[in-house]
C-alpha cells in the first residue's frame, strides 16, 4: 500500500477555499454572477501572490450567497476529503461569509453545513468538526462578532475558534478579546502564524490569544529559541506544506522546515489550506512528503497520532475514528 492510501486526519482546511472551481463557476452561472475574471484558461484559480489570492478568494465566496449553498459546498469539499481518505476533518468556517456575522444568519448556514456534514458521515464516513474563524483584515470588532457567532452555537460540531486572514493587519494581541470570549465558550483555540509574520507573530499568538494550536507556524524556525519552547510547551503546528510552495513561503517542499521542525521535537501535522487552490489533496500531500523526505507508513502514523491528539474534539468522536 502506498503511503498515499493511508487514513488520514486533517485539522486545517477552509471550507470556503476548498471550494472546487467547477462549482463555484456553476454557482456563478445559476446566479449570473460574473466571476470569470478569477480563473485561467485551464479553469483552474489564478492569483499572483499572497494579496491577490486573498481577493480571488473573496471574489469565489461571492457565489456562496444561502445556507443551501454551503450545504452543497459542504458535501462538495467533503466528498473530495474521502476520497483522500481523510477519516476525520476540521474546516475553518468564516461565519463572515455566511451572514456576515449576524449569529440569526449564522445558525442557519451552520444548520445547512452540519446536515451535509452529518449526511457524509453516514454515507462516506468522514467526521466533520468546524471552527468559526475570523478573518483578520477585517478586523478586531468584526471579530467580536465572530467570537459571538461561534460562543452561541459551541457543541459537539462547533469545537473550535480560529482566525485566517491577512497576518500583515495590526498584531495577534489586537484580537485578544474575541478569543477570550471563544476560549470562556469553552472553544479551542488556533490563530494563523508565522506564515507571513516572523517568529514574534508566533510568540504573539502563543502569549496573547493563547492559542493550543498555530495555524502554519513555519516561520518558527527562524527562532531556534523559540522552536525549543513550542516543542517543550507541546504547542501544535497545523502546517500546511503545498500551500507554503504555492503561495511562496517556501522556495521548494525541499526547502521546507517541517522536517527539521519533527526532529526538533516540534508537534507537526500535515493539512492543505485550501486544495484547489494549491493544486493539492491531502494524497498528494503525503505521496509528496514521503517521495522529498522519504517518509515511510510509521511516520505518517505518527502524524496522524498527533493531529488527532491535538483535534478538536472530545474523547468519544477521538476514539470513534482511531
Ligand atoms: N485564508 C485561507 N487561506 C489562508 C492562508 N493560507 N493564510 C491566511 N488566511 C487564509
Ligand atoms: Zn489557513
Amino acid at each position: 500500500m502506498s503511503v498515499a492510501d493511508l487514513p488520514k486526519i486533517e485539522l486545517h482546511m477552509h471550507i470556503e477555499g476548498a471550494m472546487p472551481p467547477a462549482f463555484a463557476r456553476g454557482l456563478a452561472q445559476e446566479k449570473k454572477i460574473d466571476i470569470s475574471g478569477i480563473f485561467a484558461g485551464d479553469g483552474s484559480y489564478r492569483y499572483r501572490d499572497f494579496r491577490d489570492f486573498l481577493r480571488v478568494y473573496e471574489a469565489a465566496t461571492q457565489v456562496l450567497q444561502t445556507p443551501q449553498d454551503y450545504y452543497r459546498l459542504t458535501r462538495a469539499v467533503l466528498e473530495e476529503s474521502a476520497a483522500s481518505n481523510v477519516v476525520y476533518t476540521e474546516s475553518f468556517l468564516a461565519p463572515d461569509f455566511c451572514g456576515g456575522g449576524d449569529v440569526t444568519a449564522w445558525r442557519d448556514y451552520l444548520g445547512a453545513i452540519e446536515q451535509a456534514a452529518a449526511e457524509m458521515e453516514r454515507e462516506a464516513g468522514i467526521v466533520m468538526r468546524a471552527i468559526p474563524t475570523a478573518v483578520r483584515h477585517f478586523g478586531p470588532e468584526q471579530a467580536k462578532r465572530t467570537a459571538r457567532c461561534a460562543q452561541e452555537t459551541a457543541g459537539r460540531f462547533v469545537t473550535g475558534f480560529g482566525m485566517g486572514g491577512d497576518e500583515a493587519m495590526g498584531r495577534q494581541g489586537d484580537f485578544a478579546y474575541a478569543f477570550d470570549m471563544a476560549r470562556e465558550a469553552g472553544l479551542r483555540l488556533t490563530s494563523h502564524a508565522g506564515e507571513w509574520g516572523g517568529p514574534e507573530s508566533v510568540r504573539e499568538a502563543i502569549r496573547d490569544l493563547r492559542v493550543a494550536r498555530i495555524g502554519h507556524g513555519v516561520r518558527a524556525i527562524e527562532d531556534p529559541a523559540l522552536v525549543e519552547e513550542i516543542a517543550e510547551a507541546g504547542i501544535v503546528l497545523e502546517v500546511c506544506p503545498g500551500s507554503n510552495v504555492a503561495l511562496g513561503v517556501c522556495r521548494s517542499l525541499a526547502r521546507h522546515p517541517i522536517a527539521d521542525l519533527r526532529r526538533r521535537g516540534v508537534k507537526v501535522t500535515v493539512s492543505t489550506d485550501d486544495p484547489p487552490f494549491f493544486h493539492s489533496t491531502m494524497r498528494r500531500e503525503f505521496n509528496d512528503l514521503s517521495e522529498v523526505f522519504g517518509w515511510e507508513a510509521g511516520d505518517f502514523d505518527a502524524l496522524n497520532e498527533t493531529a488527532l491528539e491535538a483535534a478538536f474534539c472530545d474523547d468519544a468522536t477521538r476514539e470513534a475514528v482511531a
